[in-house]
Formats: C-alpha cells, structure tokens, sequence
C-alpha cells in the first residue's frame, strides 16, 4: 500500500470496495488450528563483495569454522532465512511473521513494499478490533517508550499511536533496538484477524516515522547477509471457487534467493536515479491482447506486495480496455474500474526498465470478479493524475504473483523478475497447511486475541530450525476488510 500523501483522491473511493459485495466468491470452513511447521533457516558460504568488506568476510569464516569445531562462541548470526506467508481472502493479501519484545510474542503482519513504517496494534486501545491480536507494551521487559506520537495515512485508512523501541525478529533475523509504532487508534478494515499491523519494506526516505525499516538496518549490516536481497513469491487463489479465507501464501526470502522457486535468471532492473522510497521501476512495455500501447510520461511504477491490483493513469487504462472488445468504464461504486466480456481471456504483459523481457499476467487473474452473467471486473483500475513526485503506476499482487520478484538494496537497487518454478506454480490454489507463526531463531509465543491469555516463550534459543505452535483464528464470515492496502 501506499501511504495516503502519494495516493489521489479518486482512489480513495474505490478502496471503499470489497469482494464481499463484488459477490462471486465463497469460502469453505476454515481450518481452526495450523499444523506446526518447521522452518529451515539456511546457512551459506559468504562471499567478499569487495576488498573492505574482507575483513569481515575473513572473521566470519574463522568465528563458522570454529563455532563447527566447538572453538569459541557460537554465531547467532544467519545469512539468509525465510518466512512462510498467508494468503488472506482470495489474494486480497499476504502476511507474514514475527516476533516482538522479550519473552518474544509472535504477531502476523502484512509485508508491504509500498511503505515503509512497522507498527502493530497496541492492547491499550479501544478502538482496536477485538479478535486483533495486539501487542502489550508492558509485558516486554525489553520495551523503550519512545513517547514520540506517530500517525500514518494509507489509502485505505489511517493508523495513530506512539513509537517505541523493542527487540524484533523475522526469517531468522533479529534487531535489538528496532523503532516501530505501538498504534491505538486504527481506521475500521486496516486489520483483518489475525493481522496485528504492516511491515513497511520500503526504503526510510518514505517512512512517516522517519525511522529506518527493520530490513534496511540488516541490509545495511555488513557480511550479514549472503546478498542484499528480498525475495517473494505469492500464491494464487483468486481463481479457486473453493479457496479458504487463509490459505498458504507463498515465500519471503530475507539474505538470499531460493533458486528452487524460479527459472532462468532474474532480471534485475536498476532503481532510477534518486528513486530509492519507493521500489520503483520505470514501466517501458505494456501489451494487451497482443497490441503494443505507447506509455505517456515517466511512467514509473511503485512495485508494491502491500497492494492488491494494479492502478495507473486514466488515460492508459483507458487505452488498455480499448484493446478489449466489449469493455465499458464502470460506474457507482466502481467508479474507477472496466467491466468486460468474462467469455474474453485477457492477456497482458509488463516490460520494466532496459529489459527485453516481458512478464505476462494470468488471464485468470486479471479477472477480478464476476458481476453478472457476462460482466466481468478488470483488475487494472484508474490512479487519476498524480503529482511529480509519485509514481503513476503501482503494480500489485496482481502482476507480482505471476512472477519470482526480488528487491535488491544495493549493488545498485534493483527489483528483479524471474518466472515462477514448476514448483512455485504448484502451490497456486493447493490444499496446504497453513504456515505456523514463526521467527526463524527464537520459540516464541503466539500472540492471541485481545483478551486471552498469552502463552509464554519457552526463551530456548538454538541455532537451527525449530518448530513454533500457534494458532491461527480464522473468521469464515470475515470475507475481506480491504481490497487495496
Ligand atoms: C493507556 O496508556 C496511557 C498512556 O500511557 C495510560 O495513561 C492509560 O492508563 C493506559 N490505559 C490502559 C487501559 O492501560
Ligand atoms: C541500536 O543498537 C545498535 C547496536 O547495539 C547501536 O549501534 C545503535 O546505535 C542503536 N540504535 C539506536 C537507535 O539506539
Ligand atoms: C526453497 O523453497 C522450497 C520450496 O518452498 C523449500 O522447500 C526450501 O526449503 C527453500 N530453500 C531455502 C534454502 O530456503
Ligand atoms: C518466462 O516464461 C514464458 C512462458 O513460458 C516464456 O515465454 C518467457 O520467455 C520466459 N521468460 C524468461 C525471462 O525466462
């Protein structure tokens, strides 16, 4: 999602939207308790980029062979680790894990490359939803009240409440002193159970917060990571009449790629200049049922996992249902939005930056929803004209479940594509066990809703993979909270 100062106001009207009444859609009962799950963190030879960061590449592999041989501490430090996530209403949205605060509590939370500020709900608040499960500020030994105020405004709603200081951990990772957001006041339809909060994976010059995101502090360790890297792949369910409202999401990879879940190589295209905030890419190839449109402007586009479709300007959306025989703009509370022919199979694909790939989107995916017996809704809307300094195009879940998509901090930044493995594409519309709650190092407790009691952390830390009971609430009839995050 994006944070609201960058977003027009014709879209807030159409974030209004939800599947519940786009209709169409059924899910079956939910699955009351997660299976446990063990996540293998991975551990991978770390190779000097260049000669300043020899040193550290030379005391690692002294501190790893001997922490091997049983000489000396034993690093805690990882390379790379994963997150399973959770597929949420249909794709709708995807989260993850991780924990917080000492015992560490482990707390669900959408991962958000369109922003770039973390913050949770907070349990001393009102006008949380009940069921959120919310984090208790008093309950962690580690916790600093920064008693600084924080608001954020997104698209689709806004969050308020105080930064603070605690440990934080994900995919294996930990920061001692991470700044987030401890949030009481949250727009109704932020939060669908059990997502607690966003991980803003964007870069620190967009954080509302001012403060330098969790993954930009571990990128920028050095020899931390075996590459500066953020990995997604997302599953896809909106095409399957029979998909839970949680079903499994796919992978975040933090420090690597898993070559198991792509083919070829990835495409990486460099960041334009000064555009490191946003993960923009400029968009310079847009086909639609096989017709090449001319893109106007600059067309940069923010690749954001936070958002649900893909929003660009009037005019080219416009001109991509024009290629679509039997296409009209939608009106009422679709405003914003085309219908078509649902008998029409839509093929479109993106090329990014200097690339002679294109990426092509499912024709099962573009359709949203069916409205009526022959009209079906786009899943490309209208952004209407943004300022300079926003990006025309946010291209969402829509696009990126269709690829392998990775976010490159430096060497330059990049965001790069591959395509999906034959593996990958297996997990689209599977009956999977749902992944457990996870932070990769650390047992942790799983946070449940408001209310409840907390289970405590067995505090056991070990090196390697270590299964984590949780328990995940479903809410059958909670279709979907927000269609655009
Ligand atoms: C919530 O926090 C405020 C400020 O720290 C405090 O004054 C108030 O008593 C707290 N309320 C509850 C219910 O804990
Ligand atoms: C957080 O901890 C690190 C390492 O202990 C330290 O270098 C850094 O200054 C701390 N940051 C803040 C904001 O306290
Ligand atoms: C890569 O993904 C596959 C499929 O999800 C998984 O089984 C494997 O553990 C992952 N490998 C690494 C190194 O993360
Ligand atoms: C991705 O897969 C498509 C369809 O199989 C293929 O046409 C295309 O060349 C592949 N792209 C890359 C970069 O491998």
């Amino acid at each position: 999602m994006l944070p609201f100062n960058s977003l027009p106001s014709s879209l807030i009207l159409t974030l209004l939207i939800s599947l519940d009444s786009l209709g169409g859609l059924s899910y079956g009962a939910p699955n009351p308790i997660a299976q446990p799950l063990s996540i293998p963190l991975v551990r991978r030879s770390q190779k000097p980029r260049d000669i300043t960061e020899l040193g550290t590449w030379a005391k690692k592999q002294r501190l790893a062979l001997e922490a091997k041989y049983g000489i000396g501490q034993t690093s805690d430090k990882r390379s790379s680790g994963m997150n399973l996530l959770t597929n949420q209403n249909a794709d709708s949205s995807y989260f993850g894990s991780l924990a917080v605060g000492t015992p560490p509590i482990s707390y669900d939370v959408i991962l958000d490359t369109g922003s770039a500020d973390f913050w949770l709900a907070g349990s001393n608040s009102s006008s949380i939803p009940t069921g959120i499960p919310t984090f208790d500020t008093s309950a962690s030994s580690s916790f600093v009240d920064l008693k600084t105020s924080f608001s954020i405004r997104y698209g689709s709603g806004a969050a308020a409440g105080t930064l603070g200081s605690d440990v934080v951990q994900m995919a294996g990772f930990e920061v001692s002193n991470q700044t987030f957001a401890v949030v009481s006041e949250v727009s109704t339809n932020m939060l669908t159970t059990p997502v607690s909060g966003i991980l803003g994976l964007g870069w620190d010059t967009i954080a509302a917060s001012g403060v330098k995101p969790f993954w930009q502090v571990l990128a920028e360790t050095d020899g931390l990571l075996d590459e500066p890297v953020m990995a997604f792949q997302l599953t896809q369910y909106i095409d399957d009449s029979s998909a839970r409202s949680s079903e499994p999401g796919g992978t975040f990879t933090f420090g690597a790629v898993n070559s198991s879940l792509y083919t070829g190589d990835i495409d990486y295209q460099d960041i334009p200049d000064g555009s490191a905030g946003y993960w923009i890419l400029q968009l310079k190839t847009l086909n639609v049922q096989g017709q090449s449109l001319t893109l106007s402007g600059t067309s940069y586009a923010a690749i954001d996992t936070g958002t649900t479709l893909v929003g660009g300007p009037s005019s080219m959306i416009a001109s991509l249902y024009s290629q679509i025989p039997g296409s009209a703009a939608a009106t009422g509370e679709y405003d914003g939005y085309y219908t078509y022919p649902c008998s029409t199979e839509v093929s479109i694909s993106l090329g990014f930056g200097s690339s002679s790939n294109t990426w092509s989107i499912d024709p099962s995916v573009f359709k949203l929803a069916q409205l009526s017996q022959d009209s079906c809704l786009g899943a490309f809307f209208e952004l209407s004209s943004s300022g300079s300094s926003t990006p025309e195009w946010i291209v969402g879940d829509t696009f990126l479940k269709n690829v392998y998509s990775v976010f490159r901090a430096s060497n330059p930044p990049a965001v790069g594509f591959a395509n999906l493995s034959s593996i990958a594409l297996a997990m689209n519309g599977a009956d999977g066990s749902l992944p457990t709650p996870t932070i990769g190092s650390v047992v942790a407790a799983t946070a449940t809703g408001a209310g409840s009691d907390r289970a405590q952390s067995s505090g056991s830390r070990t090196g390697g993979s270590v299964p984590i009971q949780g328990l995940f609430i479903l809410v059958a009839s909670c279709l979907l909270g927000v269609l655009l995050q």
